[in-house]
């Protein structure tokens, strides 16, 4: 008897038992059938799920809500934005079994051919500091980075200077076009010029996004045997859209902050790719073996997370505290000095992390917080409202970091 989440209710379908409301009347007597009402009527009282009697359909909405339970083991049951996302993602999955996806096997969520890395540390000795440590000795951060963060600093910053110093970098300055021109920004007619994507963006904000931008590409050239980086930047990507969506629901202002640290949230994990690039792989495949999810594994196999190896790494780098206080903290926003800006890139993470399921992500949603989605004072239904808004954006914008 399928137990099927409200949203992948269709009419049509057979009551397996009564539904009854909070108060016990009862709305729909067991094998009456569902009509479109009912929906409407289940949703207003928050009713999660529906009994129904087994058909192909619902079936495969048994089955998908299986497998996506499975990866919501770390999230408190009784959440309501949870009950809102894992409700978005059945559906998701079931669409993509619909189409002939198919759920993958035990035996495809193995990493394999690992061996002959080699870690920089032996584990004995391994601490997040010296890791960075190393990193930042072996390895300069590109000069257009630091003249980036000047500008961001500097009160003279001007769209000349800050166009004049884009514009030496021709890669930095094409995607930065491309980002502009993406309907995360919905601009009416197309910006041509980095000097107009100022004006219209902001000076410290495209600063920021130049920043975040050359960032990202200081990680290229992690072996892929580790790491698809694709797969890796495409969930930065997403997680940095919905930072920005979130920050937009919230009123706030200065929203490219959001959307790179949205971008660099996991920066901490590159760096234990290249140092620690065994260990790494051991630790996703602890997450895999023993269903937690990825900080948890990294936890027990460094005995410390990405997000320690970032605090180091940002402090090094002199990222600015308002950025690298977002992206510390996105595993534990309550211990952040403001945990209402940390639980933006917080709940984007958790949001980014779910719709990967749907595309064969093998890992479990990272812990989320209910009180620190409580502190963003936003409805149940920002959940949803976020998923449509990313349905319009994500694929475009996604497109041109890449
Ligand atoms: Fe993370
Ligand atoms: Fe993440």
């Amino acid at each position: 008897m399928p137990s099927i989440p409200i949203d992948a209710l269709k009419p049509g379908m057979v009551a397996a038992q009564d539904v009854t409301t909070p108060d016990g009347r009862v709305i729909l007597r067991q094998e009456g059938v569902v009509e479109p009402w009912h929906i409407q009527l289940f949703t207003g009282l928050q009713i999660q799920t529906v009994d129904v009697v087994g058909d192909d359909a619902s079936q495969q909405v048994e089955e998908a809500a299986a497998y996506v339970q499975a990866f919501f083991a770390y999230v408190n049951p009784d959440s309501l934005p949870m009950g809102e996302l894992y409700a978005y993602v059945v559906e998701l999955v079931a669409n993509r079994m619909a189409e002939g996806w198919q759920l993958p096997s035990l035996a495809e969520r193995r990493a394999e051919n690992v061996e002959h890395l080699v870690d920089v540390f032996p584990m004995e000795i391994v601490e997040p500091q010296r890791i960075v440590d190393h990193e930042t000795e072996v390895a300069s951060f590109p000069d257009i980075y630091i003249k980036l963060r000047e500008e961001v600093e500097s009160p003279k910053a001007s769209v000349q200077s800050l166009s004049a110093l884009v514009s030496q970098d021709i890669s930095l300055a094409a995607k930065l076009l491309k980002l502009v021109n993406s309907p995360l920004y919905g601009f009416p007619s197309t910006v041509d010029s980095i000097e107009r994507a100022i004006s219209i963006v902001g000076i410290r904000e495209l600063s920021t996004l130049a920043m975040g931008i050359t960032a990202i590409n200081y990680f290229q050239g992690i072996p892929p045997e580790l790491i698809d980086m694709r797969t890796f930047w495409r969930h930065s990507i997403a997680c940095g859209i919905f930072a920005k969506i979130l920050a937009r629901h919230l009123g706030e202002k200065e929203v490219e902050r959001f959307f790179i640290a949205g971008l660099l949230h996991d920066v901490g994990r590159l760096v234990l790719f290249k140092k620690m690039p065994y260990a790494s792989t051991e630790a996703l495949i602890y997450a895999r073996n023993n269903f937690v999810p990825i900080v948890e594994a990294e936890r027990s196999v460094f005995g410390f997370t990405h997000t320690d190896v970032s605090s180091h790494l940002l402090a090094q780098w002199k990222f600015p505290q308002h950025l690298s206080e977002l992206i510390n903290f996105h595993h534990d926003p309550m211990a952040a000095p403001t945990p209402r800006l940390a639980t933006v890139v917080h709940v984007a993470d958790v949001f980014a992390d779910a719709l990967r399921i749907a595309g064969g992500n093998m890992y479990l949603l990272p812990q989320f917080y209910d009180a620190a989605w409580d502190l963003l004072g936003l409805p149940t239904s920002a959940v949803k409202r976020a998923m449509s808004e990313f349905e319009i954006e994500g694929e475009q914008t996604t497109q041109a970091l890449f």
